[in-house]
């Protein structure tokens, strides 16, 4: 070897240059080992819930590199004063996802901490012709969303207290509602470009997904679908920091006709757990996407479309 690059390999084939969902390394007879890892505080109150969401948000990354997960580690910080059985109730909603995956939790690691949080280290495989990135988006393909926004903008409310659990029993369950079909669906009709919607919004998102792709992006505004009662909370300003972060970071990347409803445009901000998955696929591909996804998401919308454009956004009506 005359020279050599700390942290870089040519096996590497997505690391720390992409911001893609999960890092890709070559493992050798077409195959490639896909490696994801998330943990946060809790969304929801119920212990059980929290469990199954962030297993879902974790796999969700493997997913959206068009891969199948096969193993997981726990990741848990736990305030020692608390009751095990909250705990145990976590681990029990985070196992049940892994393995509703397919896949299986196989260890982890545990800390003493003054607040509670949870996640998990996922590895899965994806053969090298069915691997999908961000940066294979092209000029014509349609944007298609797999869930509802507005998660973010609940989740805050809910904590304040402005909201029960159950009153946002959809919102939930789309979150616990993994990403797997949707990502089968993209797989059949050979979509090259999936990204899942997390903690950077939707624009965020996109925007990562238009710039590794060297394209632009037109998003309709009254097509996106939404949680009808996030709405409410952002008029009155229970909005999530990260919304706020979101908006400001795209600002010089985002262009929003003027005259559009400021509030809806809020949301394509909000940060999400365990959101869908923003899928790029050809015109000619799309009827049979969406056909596919019948039944493998809880929405399957075209909200938008790639153009040719250097990282650009805009925002429609
Ligand atoms: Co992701
Ligand atoms: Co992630």
């Amino acid at each position: 070897m005359d020279s050599f690059e700390f942290g870089k390999d040519q096996e590497v084939l997505v690391g720390l240059d992409t911001p893609d969902d999960a890092a890709v390394y070559r493992l050798g007879s077409g195959k490639l080992l896909v490696q994801t890892v998330d943990f946060f505080t809790p969304v929801v109150n119920d212990p059980y819930l929290f469990g199954q969401i962030a297993a879902a948000n974790a796999l969700s990354d493997i997913y959206a590199m068009g891969g199948r997960p096969l193993v997981a580690l726990n990741i848990v910080a736990f305030p020692c004063r608390l009751d095990f059985s909250l705990l145990t109730e976590i681990l029990r909603g985070g196992k049940e996802k892994i393995e509703e995956g397919g896949a299986f939790i196989i260890g982890g690691h545990s800390v003493d901490d003054d607040e509670p949080k949870y996640g998990l280290a996922v590895t899965g495989e994806v053969e090298a012709d069915k691997l999908t990135t961000i940066e294979q988006a092209r000029p014509g393909d349609k944007l298609v969303l797999t869930k509802p926004l507005g998660l973010g903008i609940l989740a805050t409310a809910l904590k304040a207290d402005f909201l029960t659990e159950e009153d946002i029993e959809e919102a939930i369950s789309n979150a616990t509602f993994l990403n797997k079909g949707a990502a089968e669906a993209a797989a059949r009709v050979g979509v090259k470009a999936v990204t899942d919607i997390t903690g950077f919004g939707l624009l965020g998102h996109l925007y990562q997904m238009v710039k590794a792709s060297k394209v632009g992006a037109e998003v309709s505004l009254k097509e996106i679908p939404y949680y009808k009662k996030s709405v409410e909370f952002i008029d009155s300003g229970i909005t999530p920091a990260g919304l706020h972060d979101n908006r400001r970071f795209l600002e010089e990347k985002v262009e929003i006709d003027p005259g559009l409803n400021e509030t809806l445009v809020d949301l394509l901000f909000d940060p999400q757990t365990s959101g869908g998955l923003l899928i790029a696929v050809s015109e000619n591909k799309l009827n049979q996407l969406l056909e596919f996804l019948k039944g493998q998401s809880p929405v399957a919308k075209v909200v938008g479309q790639v153009v040719a454009g250097d990282s650009k956004i805009r925002v429609k009506s």
